[in-house]
């Protein structure tokens, strides 16, 4: 069996590919994620300007997942832009990520991506990383004002990247936005903004940017990323696909979130510690248990999660 799947019609070849985020931002890192399983290219989050990001150290690796306050180092939109032919001669889908520092840089990225080659473009409104700047998803009113911008541009698929939400409030106003700018998939969640871990044999944060402030992603966020998937799944239509991210590092990980209803999965943490190899394991491992508990297609184990 195989893990095949699609997200807003664009058909993939197995559950699982790559995060925005982690080595994703040059063209030799993009081209290894060609080359690997995964089963499409996702490019790191950019800005209309080329960005060195935020001050270093900016990434600890953790005992279960990481802290990063990376701040959105990245080459400017339009050298991805011009990444795409070559992306696409690796016969997957490739994935825009736009991450506007203000309202207005949104529809200049959208509209340029639209006229590109890439397959479906994921507008980050989640970021935490960049100082003054807070996260737009967590303001409804900032989100709608960069959706009705975006929503017409062109006819690829616009997907959301969101934070995590812990308040059923939260994901019915993103809901109802989804829905009312015709938002095709949805992607749950991004790194939990704003953390701090701190060394205390050191006494300081891990990281130096914001104080110590960043996002902290893999094991740690996981129930947080099932649960906003979750919510999700129950609040949209089940045309809007949902891309579940946090925590992935196994194919019992990758379960979990098909469980909760998410159509595909992107690997962050476990993509930056363990390299291109992850994408293989966490499929053949999804593989064997899909096949041991006889469900013999995605769709069919999607968002069958059983209650007590
Ligand atoms: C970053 O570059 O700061 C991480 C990207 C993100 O959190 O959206």
């Amino acid at each position: 069996m195989t893990t095949q799947t699609s997200i807003a019609g664009i058909k993939l070849k197995s559950y699982v590919f790559n995060a925005s985020g982690p080595r994703d931002v040059t063209l030799a890192e993009l081209k290894k994620i060609g080359e690997s399983a995964a089963s499409a290219i996702m490019m790191k989050s950019c800005t209309i300007k080329p960005r060195l990001g935020n001050e270093e150290p900016r990434y600890a690796a953790l005992p279960y997942g990481s802290i990063q306050s990376m701040g959105l180092p990245n080459l400017g939109y339009q050298e991805y832009i011009k990444m795409i032919p070559v992306l696409k001669k690796y016969d997957k889908p490739v994935f825009a990520s736009v991450a506007g520092l203000s309202p207005a840089d949104f529809p200049i990225m959208v509209k340029a991506f639209q006229q590109s080659a890439v397959d479906a473009i994921e507008v980050n409104l989640s970021c935490p990383n960049i100082k003054g700047k807070p996260q737009v998803a967590y303001d409804f009113i900032a989100s709608a004002n960069v959706l009705k911008k975006i929503s017409r541009l062109g006819k690829k698929p616009l997907g959301l990247k969101l934070p995590a939400y812990c308040d059923l409030a939260q994901q019915q106003m993103m809901a109802k936005l989804i829905k009312k700018f015709g938002i095709k998939f949805v992607t749950c969640i991004n790194s939990l903004g704003n953390c701090l871990v701190i060394d205390g044999h050191g006494e300081k944060p891990v990281i130096k940017p914001k104080q110590g402030l960043g996002g902290l992603g893999g094991q740690y966020i996981k129930p947080v990323a099932l649960a906003n998937v979750r919510m999700f799944y129950e609040l949209l239509p089940k045309n809007i696909n949902l891309i579940g991210v946090g925590g992935i590092s196994s194919g019992q990980d990758a379960f979990e979130f098909l469980l909760a209803g998410a159509a595909a999965v992107q690997v962050g943490t476990a993509f930056q510690e363990r390299g291109p190899a992850c994408f293989n394991k966490i499929d053949d491992q999804l593989v064997k248990i899909l096949t041991n508990k006889k469900y013999p297609s995605i769709n069919s184990a999607k968002g069958k999660l059983k209650f007590l």
